[in-house]
């Protein structure tokens, strides 16, 4: 084991949610090795309900209010842990910043990488740009989430590897191939072309009246039916499963969500009972849907793993689903818990540590709301 550690500084601002994280990580040809110092997330979830999504320039404001009370308390962490013996190091200097440089919201993902940047000439230390979408996969093989300043090896990811990221911007099928753990190749071979499911959801939501983010409302809803027996009188479609392609598409299913309210309205049946129906039978197409896909998938890629990552994870029903189509595959499942499973900086700073892309190192940095993972 090669024993110099580095503390890696993680920043994410791609959407509404602030976070700031710091790891110790080390390695050597074989094993990595990291330690959870802090990891600190400020949601705006609640500022951005009334707007029934996430606005924009409201978010900026947030990041820039709340990075530098994050930066403090994250230095705060590290000074108190630097009495900690378990650390390899003698100083609390930050070796390297990761920033999530895209995809996500522009405005959002400039505030943290501008930050990033003064914080990098300030210290003399590198910025690493991370996509995002790595963070999701990669926080899926932390074994733990907590700030416990333990050392811990990642979870060993069988490849070639699946990941399904499900969030409220995408809904991605990446291919993940390497050598080991500390070395992916990611190829994205499915993606939707439209609404992404986590969207889906917080429309729906929005037509039931739920309050937003209205995912974990809706599902909610739509436990509460399958506990009552309550089934829905009307049949959602399952967007593009018998498309030979591995794309998805959402937003004719929400457009079947809108008719089947207004024709509710309009006859008057558009009752609780109605209502948590229809949450249950929009829950069981997406997951018919996601499910079908992710079978298809794993038969193409023969991949031997599976990671579900993003904040729609955090669905126990579709979580259900997909356990239940890697056993079928016998191959091993990783799911992020409900703290890496939404937007955090430890995944972040993860990626930056892991670092599968050196040659991005000390190139000038651009907020890039499509960026791809490649
Ligand atoms: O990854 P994330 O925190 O942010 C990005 O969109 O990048 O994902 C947030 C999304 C929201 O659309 C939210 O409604 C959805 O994840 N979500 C859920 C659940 N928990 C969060 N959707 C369905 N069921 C849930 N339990
Ligand atoms: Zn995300």
């Amino acid at each position: 084991m090669d024993h110099k550690s580095k503390y890696i500084l993680g920043i994410e601002t791609s959407c509404d949610e602030t976070a700031l994280a710091l790891i110790e990580a080390r390695s050597s040809d074989e094993v990595f090795e990291c330690r959870i110092i802090a990891s600190l997330i400020h949601s705006q979830a609640e500022l951005h309900s009334p707007y029934g999504g996430v606005f924009p320039t409201l978010a900026k404001r947030e990041h820039e209010q709340h990075l530098q009370p994050l930066l403090d308390k994250v230095l705060q962490a590290q000074s108190s842990d630097n009495s900690n013996e378990t650390t390899t190091k003698n100083n609390n200097a930050i070796d390297a910043i990761a920033v999530t440089e895209g995809p996500g919201l522009e405005p959002a993902l400039w505030t943290g990488i501008s930050f990033a940047e003064k914080l990098g000439k300030e210290w003399q230390v590198p910025v690493i740009p991370i996509n995002h979408m790595e963070g999701h996969i990669v926080g899926s093989l932390l074994h733990s989430d907590k700030p416990d300043g333990k050392w811990q090896q990642l979870k060993k990811l069988p490849l070639p590897s699946l990941a399904l990221l499900i969030s409220g911007g995408h809904t991605e099928l990446v291919h993940i191939t390497g050598d080991s753990n500390q070395n992916f190749h990611y190829k994205i071979i499915g993606s939707t072309k439209d609404d992404a499911v986590g969207e889906a959801f917080d429309k729906v939501a929005r037509m039931l009246g739920l309050p937003y983010p209205g995912g974990p409302h809706l599902s909610k809803l739509a436990d509460t039916a399958r506990q009552n027996g309550i089934v829905s009188t009307i049949k959602l479609p399952r967007p593009m499963i018998h498309s030979k392609n591995l794309d998805f598409s959402f937003s004719g299913l929400k457009t079947a969500v809108l008719y089947t309210i207004r024709n509710a309205e309009k006859t008057d049946n558009l009752d609780d009972k109605f209502k948590m129906g229809l949450a249950r039978e929009f829950e069981d197409s997406v997951s018919e849907t996601l499910g079908s896909k992710l079978n298809d998938a794993i038969e193409q890629t023969n991949a031997q793993s599976l990671i579900i990552g993003g904040g729609v994870s955090a669905n126990i029903e579709l979580c259900n689903k997909f356990v239940e189509i890697a056993d079928k595959f016998g191959i091993s499942i990783f799911i992020p818990s409900k703290h890496i499973s939404g937007d955090n900086a430890l995944m972040i700073a993860l990626a930056g540590a892991l670092n599968n892309n050196h040659s991005q190192i000390n190139r000038p940095l651009r907020a890039n709301g499509t960026k791809r993972l490649s």
